[in-house]
């Protein structure tokens, strides 16, 4: 599987464009520079003159509201905003609840749209109150992070967190249009920068060598202030996501392959209670790390490829290692229960995302926890 196309030196300033063909629902993601001051006339151009609510955090609104809300004014959109507080704790009922309302006494019409301004917490909120408010209505996705520009506001998944867990609370909801502007990656903190790294680098490791060998050569590009490299990243992971959303929309096969480091990440999450102390993109870096080294233990995987995987993400500055989780020690056993609360359990058993080599991850149903349980003694051990 290889989806590395453009060269990476191209046009500085030129937009990309990828197609999550999904038959009626299909829609385009647009990647580059300078992409918010057009936000207004491209919604306008394929969406028409519709209504605009859009959905943001505090920090994100510091930085880049004003010019998000000039760009649709001048395009001849209406729009009103929102801004919640930031943080993982803001995509819950008791935000969702108020939200709805006021996207009601705002007055937005099954043909107006929500646009969700923000990170990952943002764009799965906002996705999800457009999923139910009317029964959906269309949404446009202005993705912040770099985490939510190449994984989470393609491919329609919303929801919200329950005490019961992430994610557990929502539908597939695709949105109309997607607009990344790598330049307001340039705000982000480095540690967000590096966690939504991660899950640019868990793209080559599934299902495409060739881009994590570039990625290996190209990361101080890809850190470097919104050039090429970076668009060029963000497009080739956008590509590998667009063309396993097509094939699995609702995840009842290779979907799953985008959560390859998911479980063993989740469960960290979990432990450390979706604090600071772990982002969920650190949480995927030690779970792919950990997912690489399980399988050369179980001999699925030639011996060599976890040691590279574990170059490249510390190399970025990223954690491959429990220990390197800041606080108390973890327990396999209790590692293993909260395993268990993955979306991926069925009838018990646990799936995990498995390696045969860099490149070519493989969906592991059945995986034994005595296993899973031992390993995890080991990796506490140190
Ligand atoms: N973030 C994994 C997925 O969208 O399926």
């Amino acid at each position: 599987m290889t989806f590395a196309s453009t060269d990476a030196t191209s046009d500085a300033s030129a937009t990309r464009t990828v197609g999550v063909e999904l038959g009626e629902r299909t829609y385009d993601v647009l990647i580059g520079p300078g992409l918010l001051a057009k936000a207004g006339a491209l919604i306008a151009e394929r969406l028409g003159k519709v209504k605009c609510a859009i959905v943001t955090d505090e920090n994100v609104a510091h930085h880049h509201l004003a010019a998000l809300e000039r760009s649709l004014t001048a395009a001849g959109l209406a729009a009103q905003s929102v801004v919640l507080k930031p943080g993982e704790a803001t995509k819950s009922f008791r935000e969702l609840v108020p939200l709805c309302e006021r996207l009601l006494e705002m007055g937005l019409e099954r043909g107006d749209i929500v646009v969700p301004f923000g990170g990952g917490v943002i764009g799965d909120l906002a996705g999800f109150s457009a999923g139910i408010l009317r029964r959906g209505v269309r949404f446009v996705q202005i993705p912040t992070s770099l985490l939510a520009q190449v994984d989470s506001s393609v491919g329609g998944k919303t929801g919200i967190n329950t005490p019961q867990g992430k994610n557990l609370i929502g539908v597939f909801h695709q949105p109309s249009l997607v607009i990344a502007d790598t330049d307001v990656l340039t705000t982000l903190p480095v540690r967000e920068m590096r966690a939504g790294y991660a899950e640019v680098a868990k793209y080559g490791l599934l299902g495409d060598a060739g881009f994590f060998g570039w990625l290996e050569k190209n990361w101080r590009g890809v850190f470097a202030n919104g050039g090429p490299p970076l668009a060029h990243a963000v497009e080739t992971s956008v590509k590998a996501k667009a063309a396993i959303v097509a094939r699995d929309e609702t995840e009842t096969g290779d979907r799953a392959l985008l959560n390859l480091g998911h479980t063993f990440g989740h469960a960290l999450e979990a432990w450390t209670g979706y604090s600071n102390r772990l982002l969920h993109g650190e949480g995927v870096a030690i779970g792919m790390a950990q997912a690489f080294r399980f399988s050369e233990e179980r001999g699925l995987c030639a011996q060599g490829n976890a040691a590279r995987v574990e170059h490249h993400l510390r190399q970025v500055g990223l954690p491959t290692r429990i220990q390197d989780i800041p606080g108390g020690k973890a327990d396999a056993g209790e590692l293993l229960a909260l395993m268990g609360q993955d979306k991926k359990v069925r009838q018990g058993k646990l799936t995990f995302i498995l390696v045969r080599g860099i490149g070519e991850a493989f969906i592991a149903r059945d995986v034994p926890p005595e296993q899973v349980r031992d390993f995890l003694q080991r990796e506490i051990a140190g």
